[in-house]
């Protein structure tokens, strides 16, 4: 069987950007998972004592903070300076474009949508950032009852697939005098969406690796799928079942943006051993 990586896949620059941040801030903490693999979190942890807290108000005065890659809500941002935490910010520079402009935009005049999911602590950070307020949503439908103002503002969760992005644009373009689309997915999504989609073409079975919370990664599984209905998301090597391999010609191997590459080179090792 032939196996191969997909042409863009695994680490972005603001997973490596965060993970140089955390690297050289030892004996700091996270507020939430800097990025979302827990195995990576586990190294930074044991190599680096970074550790991982699931709540702001753990800080006080004099400690160390990383802001984690998703961005976490403004008010906790500022409690946390107002505290004198030492507060270094992780944020990706492409979370913190939407987070700006649904605070020009709110305080513009405008609706702000977010298309994203509200329970991701990205679009929780990003949301927080409206000063008059911002609806979440994850499909054209669940526009159909609200009650907007003319002059909209759009936004994306940095991960979302384009194609649905468009959906929602569509959706509102036709009904509001004023519909502003900000084109906040971010390139390293585009890029390893576009290479998922190339290798699941031509592959038999694709395998998918990245944290079972991770957003981007969900993505490319989705993507996968609709390609190639022998797609796996699996979080690393141990996940693997080899009976899925039967019979198959060619595996393609995608990653999601924070998945580090010594996962990945496990997985493909795993995957050659047992052929
Ligand atoms: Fe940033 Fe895009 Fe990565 S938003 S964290 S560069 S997937």
């Amino acid at each position: 069987m032939k196996i191969e990586l997909a042409e863009s896949y695994g680490f972005c620059f603001g997973v490596k950007r965060a993970i140089k941040i955390a690297e050289e801030n030892k004996n700091s903490a996270t507020y939430g998972p800097l990025i979302h693999n827990s195995k990576e979190i586990e190294r930074l942890e044991k190599d680096y004592n970074v550790g991982l807290t699931d709540s702001h108000k753990s800080f006080s005065s004099g400690d160390k903070a990383v802001i984690r890659t998703h961005g976490i809500p403004k008010n906790e941002l500022e409690e946390l300076k107002a505290k004198n935490v030492n507060v270094v910010d992780a944020t990706c520079p492409y979370v913190t474009k939407p987070q700006q402009i649904c605070q020009e935009m709110s305080e513009q005049g405008y609706d702000i949508i977010i298309f994203g999911d509200e329970a991701h602590p990205e679009i929780k950070g990003v949301k927080s950032y409206a000063t008059y307020g911002a609806r979440v949503v994850t499909s054209p439908k669940e526009l159909e009852n609200l009650k907007l103002k003319e002059k909209i503002a759009l936004v994306a969760q940095t991960t979302r697939r384009v194609e649905d992005y468009l959906e929602i644009a569509n959706y509102l373009i036709p009904r509001h005098k004023e519909v502003r689309v900000f084109n906040t997915i971010c390139n390293a999504t585009f890029e390893n969406q576009e290479a998922v989609r190339k290798i699941s073409k031509k592959a038999d079975i694709m395998i998918i690796i990245g944290g079972k919370n991770s957003s981007n990664t969900k993505q490319l599984f989705s993507i996968s799928q609709d390609n190639c209905k022998d797609s796996y998301h699996i979080e690393d090597e141990k996940d693997l079942d080899f009976s899925w391999f039967k019979g198959k010609q060619f595996c393609g191997i995608s990653a999601g943006a924070s998945t580090p590459d010594w996962i990945i080179q496990n997985v493909v090792d795993a995957i050659e051993k047992n052929q």
